[in-house]
């Protein structure tokens, strides 16, 4: 699909007069908040907060970025660039082994047997907690990379769509998942993984998992081959993720429904059929045809397997031998991640997003209350809360609306009868209490220096189609091939509140296009930005925002930008970092320190084959190989300063 070209038609629509503008947009909004006065400058939009906290900050002392952007880098380009006194090193790569008797990656010889031992496929989000439990070590710590999904025909010779084999099939598994890796810093900067610490382990898509939480003994849950619904098998497509306050990361299962088959094989009148077509689970084959070797991903054989995917997953990466849980009480949806922040009063709260055209913004917080004396309390804090969906009104407000079975619409006159019910269907609930349908919400993330939370919605060429929802405030364009990113205030700064305030921070695309916005800087002095994804705060509370999609959306390869949230620097954009071709970004992840930045560099090569590879990174050899990379100062210098 061209989404080029569809930009191009809008843009020509826009400048016809068709639709709002995006001066009409925004100024619509902020003149009814009675808030923010609008000043055309230059041609571009400024928005001046006028409320005295407002001010104040926009006054202070800003450190702001130092660094020199790099330039953005034609598609077919196939190196990392990053600026001037920074350098970047490959830490490591898919099939490096992860323990003393995992054999030494051989492209040629893959097994499953090898794979679940090694680094694996389409490296995405990563935390780095570090060693031992508890300190602020920026030398040494834990690395949990999600592995979100495979590229077969980037991966095997002569890889055959049609005909995959059963070790094609069974490696692709064993490539999914997750993996818990030691680094460690040598004195003179350089990183490396220990490859026999005894923390490193592998979660794939055969590993045994748990289920807990309100859903855990749904019937729905059952299935022929585990009527207990006590042995999960795997963790799939795990994208972006977060660290919560106690040292366990939360891993997202995403578009776990391309693993599923043939639900055109399950009667249409059988209660389960609604809830599958909902969650887009194939109505054929899938496109890896796992279901010809492992029936569990058969709807028409296993019809409940797919409703133990689509949840949150907790590891312990301190605890190699805590099974990993799916924790039901966060919703079942195609889970971008979560992310994590005690609440003023101790309760913890995790804001996840849907990543799907129309989707939802979650939060889920907790009843119990962090405790920060007692790690082994917080083991299950996730198993007992409530499920909230963010409605963004158009005048700025916005509500939490809770999904809590028998409130509200979700009864059993509409189908409900338990909490359970509510989680495995958590998107039907959200409709029916009257969520706004977003622009692909990717990551959710917490600023740990001004509070607000930003919400990277990635695109959605299909708002204003025909037969779709149109534009609403929160989503304000038509045919959004470039994504936007909102700003989130809670009521009172408290993650708990119920209701909120909300502002568009940024419009991405070319900074010429018309309709692109930058928090009110100068457009003229920013980078060009498409498909905002994963994002991070350095210690300044700077916002870094990884892209996955640029070469579609503005015909760049993707990258990581940084910018400030605050201050008269406030929305000045800049990119840090041009990833390779066919890839996009992920992690990005600080050490404690901020002088090591951890990236993710996904699916290189996406788009060609193993015959053809359009990459070769890292290593020149032939072959393309999704890795983790850090990047540094010369100088060992903060990053960004
Ligand atoms: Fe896997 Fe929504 O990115
Ligand atoms: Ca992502
Ligand atoms: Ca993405």
């Amino acid at each position: 699909m061209g989404g080029r070209d569809e930009k191009d038609k809008w843009i020509v629509r826009s400048q016809a007069g068709i639709g709002q503008t995006l001066e009409e947009v925004l100024a619509l909004r902020i003149s009814r908040r009675g808030m923010l006065k609008t000043l055309a400058i230059g041609g571009s939009l400024v928005l001046i907060g006028s409320s005295l906290s407002a001010v104040e900050e926009a006054l202070a002392a800003n450190p702001g970025l130092k660094f020199k952007a790099v330039k953005p880098t034609d598609p077919n380009f196939d190196d990392v660039v990053v600026p001037e006194g920074y350098y970047a090193r490959t830490l490591i790569r898919w099939g490096e082994p992860l323990s003393a008797d995992a054999p030494d990656f051989d492209v040629w010889l893959q097994t499953p047997e090898a794979q679940v031992k090694q680094f694996g496929y389409n490296c995405d989000f990563i935390g780095f907690l570090p060693l031992p439990y508890g300190s602020n070590n920026s030398n040494r710590g834990l690395l949990v990379v999600n592995h979100e999904y495979t590229n077969e025909e980037l991966m095997f010779p002569k890889y055959d769509f049609e005909n995959p084999t059963r070790n094609q099939v069974d490696v692709g598994i064993a490539a999914h998942g997750m993996s818990v890796v030691e680094v460690v810093r040598a004195p003179d900067g350089t990183w490396s993984y220990v490859r026999n610490s005894r923390y490193n382990r592998r979660v794939t898509g055969f590993s045994a998992t748990r289920l807990s939480g309100p859903a855990a003994d749904h019937p729905w849950m059952r299935t022929s081959a585990d009527p207990g619904a006590d042995a999960i098998l795997g963790t799939l497509n795990n994208c972006a993720g977060g660290k919560t306050p106690w040292g366990t990361v939360v891993s997202g299962e995403e578009n776990f429904h391309q693993y599923f088959a043939n639900l055109n094989g399950l009667d249409r009148n059988d209660p389960r059929y609604a809830v599958h077509r909902r969650y887009g689970m194939p109505t054929a084959e899938s496109e890896r045809k796992w279901e010809r070797f492992h029936s569990r991903f058969d709807i028409s054989k296993e019809p409940n397997e797919g409703f133990r995917f689509g949840w949150c997953v907790e590891i312990d990466p301190y605890d190699p031998l805590r099974p990993v849980v799916k924790r039901t009480a966060l919703g079942r949806f195609r889970h971008e991640g979560a992310t994590f922040v005690v609440a003023r009063d101790g309760r913890v709260v995790g804001y996840q997003g849907d990543d799907a055209q129309f989707e939802y913004v979650y939060k889920f917080v907790t009843n119990g209350k962090f405790n920060p004396r007692n790690r082994e309390a917080n083991m299950n804090l996730l198993d007992d809360g409530v499920l909230y969906v963010a409605k963004f009104n158009p005048d700025g407000t916005g509500e939490w609306l809770p999904l809590v079975y028998g409130q509200g619409p979700l009864t059993p006159e509409n189908g409900f009868r338990s909490q359970g019910d509510v989680l495995i269907n958590t998107r039907l609930a959200a409709d029916l209490v009257g969520a706004t349908k977003m622009d692909r919400p990717e990551d959710v993330e917490i600023n740990p220096v001004n509070k607000k939370v930003y919400i990277a919605l990635t695109n959605n060429t299909r708002r204003g189609a025909s037969g779709q929802p149109g534009t609403d405030a929160a989503n304000p364009r038509p045919n959004n091939a470039w994504g936007h990113i909102i700003e989130l205030t809670e009521r009172n700064d408290d993650h708990a509140a119920t209701t909120f305030r909300w502002e568009i921070f940024i419009l991405a695309g070319l900074p010429s296009q018309p309709d692109t916005y930058f928090a009110g800087f100068d457009k003229s002095k920013v980078s060009p930005i498409g498909a905002p994804d994963n994002v991070a705060f350095d210690s300044q509370g700077n916002l870094w925002i990884a892209t996955d999609g640029a070469p579609r959306a503005i015909k760049f390869n993707d990258g990581l930008f940084a910018v400030p949230v605050s201050g008269s620097q406030r929305g000045n954009l800049q990119q840090f970092f041009s990833s390779v071709a066919g890839s996009e970004v992920c992690g990005p992840e600080f050490t404690p320190d901020n002088r090591t930045l951890f990236l993710a560099i996904q699916h290189p090569g996406e788009g060609s084959t193993f015959e053809n590879p359009s990459s070769t990174w890292p290593d020149r050899q032939g072959l393309p190989r999704p890795s983790v990379i850090t990047v540094q100062r010369f100088d060992s210098g903060v990053i960004g300063t």
